[in-house]
């Protein structure tokens, strides 16, 4: 059976593992942090993330899915080694490579000859020779290959069973071909591994791209950076809607349509956040303006969402009259539905907006609620349920569009608050059920259906 080495249990790492565990490989998972290994250990991720569970549940079982600490146990038996550690922002927006450099340089004191190791973290273009370079100065006789990671968080298992494409990019063809195996090897037991995690099976014919190193990084952080732009870009058309009258869901339905265009990631709403899209998008900036090159276009994409949750705030404030004293709760504290993962919640920046200008603040989420606790100004309050959190509330913010806040009977949501302000701040509900329930509907660049 084929070893392979997973450095970093993350998000990342653990899709990662829990897949390839389950078809074929022996992978040893190795973090730093004990609590994530021992959560793995018991069979759980530390994250929720729908189907995770129960495949690490089998790989921990069989014993294909090893959670440890040492490298030594791992890395001196392992063919391949994927590097999935954290790249976060430093202050001035660049790229930390902290953790990059500090896993390869470990794994390569240990690496066996012919080793191919894969970044799968996302890393400014350039940084893959520089890696290289570091590696071969204790292992010359290894590969280097950038395999950039595009899952969501939400739909991580759906999005890799059933991918759009993989990337590799490296000098060697064969590293670059063998690495493509493992996930040939993937989506031909998909709907197996779907079944297994109880998730939907899925048909996508996802392309398989061998480009070269700068390619392959490229490839990645543009991606993210086009994903970020079209959001900004609806939400900046949304102002205009306000403004003008006119519904953005009708705009970008329409604008959508076009399939030069498309409609996918064209919803406005409270803005971006997440442990990626912020981060790669300065990342991105700063990478540009060490090759001299303006990428101006994503400092406006970044001052469009960095604007959304006060201009949210500004117009929740003009229908109140003011903020000041009210009760405002706010259903969402990940940064999307279908995840715990609280890194630059849009739902915990608005708590701590409006709780700044003197509101008091009240907010549920299902499952982010302990990650998002450490980010919170001290007089946010948290509650365990919908109902708690909406109490003669003056106003609800839904902040996140998890099925359990759009699924929630209006009418009962009316019942529990004192005022009836509705800040839709996904612009996920039905204006017209919102005030058949006796609600007032606000949402993102919808004036032009609820004056
Ligand atoms: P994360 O912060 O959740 O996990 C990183 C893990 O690496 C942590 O558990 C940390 O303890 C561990 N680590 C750090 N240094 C280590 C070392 N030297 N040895 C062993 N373990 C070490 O990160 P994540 O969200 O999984 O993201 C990982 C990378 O993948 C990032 O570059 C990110 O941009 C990229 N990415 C993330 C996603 C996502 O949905 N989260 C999607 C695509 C790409
Ligand atoms: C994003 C990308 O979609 C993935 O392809 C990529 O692999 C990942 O970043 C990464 O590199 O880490 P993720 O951050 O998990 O995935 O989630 P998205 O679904 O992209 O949402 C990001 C943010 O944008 C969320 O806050 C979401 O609410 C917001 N969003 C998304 C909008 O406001 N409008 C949209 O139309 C779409």
């Amino acid at each position: 059976m084929e070893i392979i080495t997973i450095i970093g249990a993350g998000y990342v790492g653990v899709s990662t593992a829990a897949l390839l565990s389950n078809c074929g490989y022996k992978v040893y998972l190795i973090d730093t942090n004990q609590d994530r290994l021992d959560s793995i250990a018991s069979g759980k991720s530390f994250f929720f993330e729908e189907g995770m569970d129960p495949l690490i549940a089998a790989g921990v079982q069989s014993k294909t899915l090893i959670p440890t600490s040492s490298y030594k146990e791992a890395v001196p038996h392992s063919t391949f080694i994927f590097s999935c550690v954290g790249t976060p922002d430093n202050p001035d927006g660049s790229s930390n490579l902290t953790y990059v450099f500090a896993a390869a340089e470990t794994a390569a004191g240990l690496m066996k000859p012919g080793t191919i190791y894969i970044q799968k973290s996302t890393v400014p273009v350039g940084t893959g020779q520089k890696v290289s370079a570091a590696i071969a100065k204790k292992q010359p006789d290894f590969s280097y290959v950038s395999n950039p990671e595009f899952l969501r968080e939400g739909t991580a298992l759906q999005d890799s069973l059933y991918f759009d494409r993989v990337v590799v990019g490296g000098e060697s063809h064969q590293a670059n071909q063998a690495v493509l195996d493992i996930y040939v090897s993937v989506e031909t037991a998909r709907d197996k591994l779907a079944k297994q995690a109880g998730i939907e099976t899925g048909h996508t014919n996802g392309a398989y791209i061998e480009t070269n190193l700068s390619g392959a990084e490229l490839v990645k952080v543009t991606a993210n950076a086009f994903l970020a732009l079209k959001i900004s870009f609806a939400n900046s058309i949304a102002k205009l809607a306000d403004q003008a009258g006119a519904d953005i869901i009708e705009i970008m339905d329409a604008v959508g349509s076009d399939r030069r265009i498309g409609r996918a990631f064209l919803n406005a709403s409270r803005g971006y956040g997440g442990g990626c899209f912020p981060k790669d998008v300065s990342g991105l900036i700063s990478s540009a303006e060490e090759h001299g090159v303006d990428l101006s276009i994503m400092n406006a994409a970044t001052d469009v969402n960095d604007s959304m949750a006060g201009y949210i705030a500004n117009k929740a404030k003009d229908i109140l009259g003011t903020v000041e004293g009210k009760r405002i709760a706010i259903l969402g504290l990940a940064f999307k539905a279908g995840t715990s993962d609280a890194r630059r919640s849009p739902g915990v920046k608005l708590a701590n907006i409006l709780d700044k200008r003197g509101a008091t603040i009240h907010c549920y989420d299902p499952e982010a609620t302990d990650e998002a606790k450490e980010d919170l100004r001290k007089g946010v309050q948290v509650h365990d349920s919908i109902k708690a959190a909406v109490q003669d509330a003056d106003a609800v913010f839904v902040a996140t569009d998890w099925p359990l806040f759009v699924k929630y009977r209006l009418p009962e949501l009316r019942k529990h608050m004192k005022g009836t302000l509705l800040v839709d701040c996904m612009n996920a509900y039905d204006i017209s059920e919102v005030e058949a329930a006796g609600l007032h509907y606000m949402g993102v660049g919808r004036n032009g259906n609820n004056q």
